[in-house]
């Protein structure tokens, strides 16, 4: 290296002191390594979605990237086994007088494997065809010997008169999915929340895929259905919402909205009160994911406080043509509603900034 090219990082202690440090060669954050007696100098941006190497930890000779956890040699650059073409720029290093320096560029080139896109990835175009209607159960049961579930009957009961209708039909039961729950990538940066989904690229055996794939691609209309529990939503609501966040979050982030010109609407049945307070949630939330709602957008039934008889609730439900009728006319308004949006597609407006959850982020200046 010669003396003209080279950039002075620092004195040698400031990095021999810990694995992985953080350092400037001009306007370009590399990352430092220190193992086995050998420097290692690479740009610090990882290849997936830009995640700060230096900020990972290293494993043998590799550095672990902290969002997804992609590998890359720590004095090559180079991907881990089998990735080695997924390689960040590497740089020269040397000590001289206890100085740490490093060429003043990159003596390798920053290389992209080809990753077959995830097919959720793709663009969000709808088919021709007629009204399609997902309908999402949320309850939770043991499936292996299901019981009576009130909110599915009326779910069941909205579904059938969709079709009846003419719509395209399909039911997901998140308790008969095996889906993990959102592990914060939001929270180590919002552009380590990805879409599709950082868990469903990285786990293929993840089924919120299902969810995913109908939500976004598939369906026109969601009809969602939820037991009360304690006053609020089931338990696997909140699990599918807390993964639907990469949905919304592709909005602060990208400025790109998944959901557009699509209906939801809810059934909402319980033991216990706070039908109100679900509902809400609920219409928030999936407000915030772009979905559209028609007039008086959820039913209810809630037995209430003074009466913790179950099994006279069930057949209450089970006997009752209102809340059949109900539920099929919760159906009826969200088919209207999407032949609406469907009949009028205009061009997508903008989505503005003002007011919305969060300012635009900008990555962050970390290597070209
Ligand atoms: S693994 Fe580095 S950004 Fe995803």
């Amino acid at each position: 290296m010669s003396q003209t090219s080279r950039i002075e990082l620092g004195p040698v202690e400031q990095f021999t002191g810990r694995p992985l440090s953080a350092a400037m060669v001009g306007v370009v954050r590399v990352v430092v390594s220190w193992t086995d007696g050998q420097f290692g100098v690479l740009a610090a941006r990882c290849n997936h979605a830009g995640g700060p190497l230096a900020d990972g930890r290293l494993d043998g000779e590799y550095i672990v990237c902290p969002w997804h956890n992609w590998k890359y040699h720590c004095r090559t650059g180079a991907g881990e086994p089998g990735y080695e073409s997924d390689a960040v720029p590497r740089y020269d290093v040397m000590v001289s007088d206890g100085r740490l320096y490093a060429s003043s560029a990159p003596v390798t080139r920053r290389t992209n494997a080809h990753h077959e896109p995830h097919p959720l990835a793709r663009p969000v175009i709808r088919e021709p065809g007629p009204i399609r209607v997902v309908g999402i159960s949320t309850t939770n049961m043991d499936v292996a010997y299901p019981r009576f579930s009130a909110s599915d009957l009326l779910l069941e009961e909205a579904l059938t008169q969709a079709a009846v209708l003419g719509a395209e039909t399909r039911v997901i039961k998140l308790a008969k999915l095996s889906f993990r729950a959102c592990e914060g990538y939001y929270s180590k940066s919002a552009h380590a929340c990805t879409w599709p989904c950082s868990i469903t690229q990285m786990d293929s055996e993840d089924q919120m895929e299902r969810v995913y794939e109908h939500l976004v691609h598939w369906g026109d209309v969601v009809l969602l259905s939820t037991p009360i529990r304690w006053g609020s939503a089931s338990s696997l609501y909140f699990r599918m919402a807390e993964r639907l966040n990469c949905v919304q979050n592709q909005v602060t982030i990208a400025n790109r909205v998944l959901i557009r010109n699509k209906v939801a609407g809810f059934i909402i049945v319980g033991g216990q009160d706070n039908v109100q307070g679900v509902a809400g949630q609920l219409l928030g939330f999936f407000a915030e994911l772009g979905f559209h709602f028609p007039p008086f957008p959820y039913i209810a039934h809630s037995r209430g406080w003074s009466a913790e008889d179950m099994e006279r609730n069930m057949v209450m439900v089970q006997e009752s043509e209102e809340l059949r009728e109900g539920a099929r006319a919760l159906a009826v308004r969200a088919l209207d509603h999407a032949h609406l949006l469907l009949d009028h597609d205009h061009a997508p407006h903008a989505t503005a900034r003002g007011g919305r959850k969060a300012h635009r982020l900008a990555k962050r200046d970390m290597e070209g």
